[in-house]
């Protein structure tokens, strides 16, 4: 399974690069707002960190609009994928910017069918949003499933990226699943190295270790 790491921080993208969790990031408005920096510097220090697939958001509404930014994206650096709300100016986008070469990240993807769209539009990537399903009481988890199931049926070659993911559980349903991709937040990466009987293994060797006659040498 590849790990992207969900941030625009470029501090938390070097972090996860060092744990060897980074093969690819993926950004929106929202993780770009909350970086105090401006757009440009924020995407050439990530692109100068990351040599894989870097997923920035269109602003514009209309399929033309979302072209001429996706052409402009992508100029900064080859590893770019274009992300492009699941809207019908945004399929249309997708189609052109696949015909074009240009990845295209269909995101806000919540359905099924949704995904069967962006897929068939030409989506490098499909972006399910498992979190914001479940904060509404349906489970996101099924929705990777149902993705995965429709995708494999016609052998579309879409990459599903599990997005808004919130907790371990998430990635490691992800995982159980198959799903070709998690984009996990830094705090939610470190969460998964972590367990507590690995401290208590690591505390009682320690201890023991000092016991050994001429361990104080090493
Ligand atoms: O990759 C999509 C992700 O950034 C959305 O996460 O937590 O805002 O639902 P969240």
């Amino acid at each position: 399974m590849k790990f992207f790491i969900d941030s625009a921080d470029i501090n938390e993208i070097k972090e996860g690069i060092e744990l060897g969790l980074v093969d690819g990031v993926t950004t929106n408005p929202s993780l770009i707002s909350k970086v105090n920096k401006d757009f440009d510097t924020i995407v050439t220090e990530i692109l100068e960190a990351v040599d894989g697939p870097v997923s920035l958001e269109v602003i514009g509404s209309e399929h033309t609009q979302m072209i001429a930014e996706a052409q402009n994206l992508v100029k900064l650096g080859g590893n770019v994928v274009v992300k492009v709300p699941m809207t019908e100016e945004g399929l249309k986008a997708v189609r052109v910017l696949s015909k074009e070469g240009i990845r295209a990240n269909v995101t806000l993807i919540f359905s099924p069918l949704q995904a069967l769209l962006a897929a068939k539009a030409g989506a490098a990537f499909i972006s399910p949003f498992i979190g914001r399903l479940d904060d509404i009481a349906y489970v996101g988890m099924e929705l990777i499933e149902k993705i995965q199931h429709i995708l494999s049926n016609y052998d579309y070659t879409s990459e599903v990226i599990v997005a808004s993911i919130r907790n371990p559980l998430h990635v490691l349903d992800a995982a159980l699943i198959g799903a070709d991709i998690v984009t996990v937040p830094l705090k939610v990466i470190k969460q998964l190295a972590r367990h507590p009987l690995t401290d208590v293994g690591i505390k009682k060797f320690l201890q023991d270790w000092e016991k050994v006659p001429g361990s104080k040498n090493f």
